[in-house]
């Protein structure tokens, strides 16, 4: 079934955050074929590739164009900071300091993403393919990374 921008919420994350949720060491980063499933608009990849590392992210959004994306995160940004703050005391505040900074933080991931979403896409670096079927051979990758999909999607 296509899917429609209109059900995902598109959150996003930087590498920095990437690393820390995943506890990825300087040697893991540089393990040179990494894929990111459900990346999104998280900038992941954009960071990486400017460090001159390669990550193949794959989301069924990539069907979209920037500016659709675009569209979605910042129609969905207010919900989740106000969803956020609604829930301030269930989660932790000791790298970001509150659902304000979060929302900010998230849309700088976006916008690092959607700058380099173009020529990632060139690249083959984005690929518009979703879980449970990739177009990936067995073992093109040595890690796998997946954030915040798994246990939001049904
Ligand atoms: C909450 S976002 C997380 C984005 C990114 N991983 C992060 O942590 O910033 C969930 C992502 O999963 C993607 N997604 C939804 N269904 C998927 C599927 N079947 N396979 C792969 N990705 C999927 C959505 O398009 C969305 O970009």
């Amino acid at each position: 079934m296509p899917i429609k921008l209109e059900h995902v919420v598109p959150w996003r994350r930087s590498m920095w955050e990437y690393a820390h949720m995943f506890d990825l060491s300087e040697a893991e980063l540089a393990t040179t074929k990494i894929l990111g499933v459900g990346d999104g608009p998280a900038s992941f990849n954009a960071e990486m590739h400017q460090r001159g590392r390669h990550v193949v992210s794959c989301d069924p959004i990539y069907v979209f164009t920037g500016p659709q994306i675009r569209s979605r995160v910042e129609g969905t940004r207010d919900r989740m900071v106000e969803f956020t703050r609604q829930h301030h005391d269930t989660f932790t505040w000791r790298h970001i300091k509150s659902p304000e900074e979060m929302g900010a933080v998230r849309l700088a991931a976006m916008e690092r993403f959607l700058a380099d979403y173009e020529s990632g896409m060139r690249d083959g670096r984005y690929v518009a393919a979703g879980l449970p079927k990739l177009p990936f051979a067995d073992d093109a990758f040595d890690l796998a990374l997946c954030s915040h999909l798994l246990f939001l999607y049904a």
